[in-house]
């Protein structure tokens, strides 16, 4: 009996132990174990809708068509209304939006509103919450976006060839501080591999890619332009959305000597501004920054550029000219209500374990890696899967565990994640993410909120590694 008593003493002891130590030498508030989390309040992810009444609606028609990409020359592609980037589709938080998508293309396609808590069967995951849009048919798409911010839109079919191909649009969805910028733009980022004759290059879903890091490019477009100028005033404040919408390619940004606060990730609201310089930008992100220019800065230009692989590439320019304007004074939104979990020291509620690769192709000779399902979420290669079924609406610990010597950027459809540790370290970013790298063989503990009921598509945003296994479903119950 006291033996017994000691070691449920002892117990707690330890226990309180890990927790304390996993948190000294951090600044954290608002630090709870996650087991007592259970469930996330509305406003730790952001002001709550008050919804407006009005509905939006948009027709997107998806079909071939040509862009001018690099110097004047026509790439023959595949876009929403005849534009690369797709429509930049803007409505008020609280307004419901309604896309009628026509399909015009010669292949199946669907539209997958990325980063948008929405009914499950908006979701536009072929055989898992819709049955795929054939050539010539219709499907409206209509919900009401919870949360105010920067999101984008694409094909769920096929993604690696469709997205490459040109199809996507980008989301906003504006709150009151939007108005009060100068400026409010979009910077799609996207990477192509396009060949002599700048045409995007065949084949898709290349051998080497798929059990390699995915798809990268030669030619990096923002807005669709290798020269993508911003025209600005001095003392002008400006809101810059970036989304990656590349396959496969990270970024590494680089804002130079530009006055650049970085304000939301993945659309919402961060709790602390910190600076982006570096911030690691994958497949699926997006990045809002707020940039206020000096008065004094008229006639210079700035640069926003890519580190990642050690040669530095321009992305865009912000030129300054013209007569000075009034700086817009209002406080630098964010969102205080981020909450802090703590990584617990027991054994995370759900685990997922990535592998494949080079290893998987042995004695398969030269078939597409696609075809024969290279990678892997715990053993099994989609559509093959084993479904984690979680309680809707509930905060989860979950660990992903990367085997395999490529990075994935993981996203989970229809909510949010947040990192809490790395390789058992703790991590507070401050910030939600739908879509987190997992390094080559790193350890990411992450709290996972499970979205509404239904079923949620959780996979590797390099579209060519989705494309030969990685994804697996979530079903929230
Ligand atoms: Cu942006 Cu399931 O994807
Ligand atoms: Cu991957």
């Amino acid at each position: 009996m006291k033996q017994a008593l000691l070691i449920v003493t002892l117990g707690v002891a330890v226990a309180g132990m890990v927790y304390l130590v996993s948190i000294s030498g951090n600044v954290l508030h608002d630090l709870r174990p996650i087991s007592e989390l259970g469930q996330l309040t509305e406003t730790a992810l952001g002001e709550q809708v008050q919804p407006t009444g009005k509905v939006v609606e948009y027709e997107i028609v998806a079909k071939p068509g040509v862009a001018s990409l690099v110097d004047g020359r026509q790439t023959r592609v595949w876009s929403y209304n005849n534009a690369v980037p797709g429509p930049e589709i803007r409505i008020a938080h609280g307004d419901t939006l309604r896309v009628v998508l026509r399909n015009e293309l010669p292949v199946d396609t669907t539209i997958h509103f990325h980063g948008i808590r929405l009914p499950n069967h908006m979701d536009g995951v072929p055989g898992a919450t819709q049955k795929p849009v054939r050539p010539g048919e219709s499907f409206v798409y209509e919900f009401t976006p919870p949360d105010a911010g920067t999101y984008w839109f694409h094909p769920h079919v096929r993604s690696s060839e469709e997205v490459e191909r040109g199809l996507y649009g980008t989301l906003v969805v504006e709150d009151a501080v939007s108005e009060e910028y100068s400026h409010d733009v979009v910077w799609v980022v996207d990477d192509w591999r396009l060949d002599a004759d700048a045409q995007v290059a065949e084949p898709m879903d290349h051998p080497h890619d798929v059990v390699h890091a995915g798809r990268w490019g030669n030619v990096i477009t923002v807005n669709g332009s290798t020269r993508e100028t911003l025209q600005a005033r001095p003392g002008e404040r400006i809101r810059v959305r970036l989304v990656n919408t590349s396959n496969a390619r990270i970024y590494r940004l680089n804002f130079g000597d530009l006055p650049a606060r970085a304000i939301a990730v993945d659309g919402l609201y961060v709790r602390e501004l910190f600076n982006p310089n570096g911030f690691e930008f994958a497949p699926g992100n997006r990045l809002d920054v707020d940039v206020t220019l000096a008065q004094d800065a008229g006639g210079q230009t700035f640069t926003v550029s890519d580190d990642f692989t050690g040669t530095r590439t321009v992305l865009a320019t912000i030129a300054v000219t013209g007569s000075i304007a009034e700086t817009p004074e209002f406080p630098l939104p964010h969102n205080a209500a981020v909450p802090s979990f703590a990584a617990p020291g027991r054994k995370p509620a759900v685990e997922f374990v990535f592998d494949g690769g080079m290893g998987s192709m042995m004695g398969r000779g030269m078939m597409s890696g696609a075809e024969v399902g290279v990678w892997r979420i715990n053993g099994k290669s989609s559509p093959a899967h084993d479904a984690v079924s979680l309680p809707a609406g509930s905060v989860v610990h979950a660990r992903m565990k990367n085997l395999s010597p490529f990075d994935h950027p993981m996203h989970l459809h229809g909510h949010f994640m947040k990192v809490i540790a790395r390789n058992g370290a703790v991590q507070e970013t401050g910030y939600f993410q739908d879509t987190i790298v997992v390094h080559a063989n790193e350890v990411v503990d992450v709290a996972l909120v499970v979205p509404e009921v239904g079923s949620w598509a959780f996979h590797c945003h390099v579209l060519e590694h989705a494309e030969a296994g990685m994804m697996t479903f979530i079903e929230a119950q």
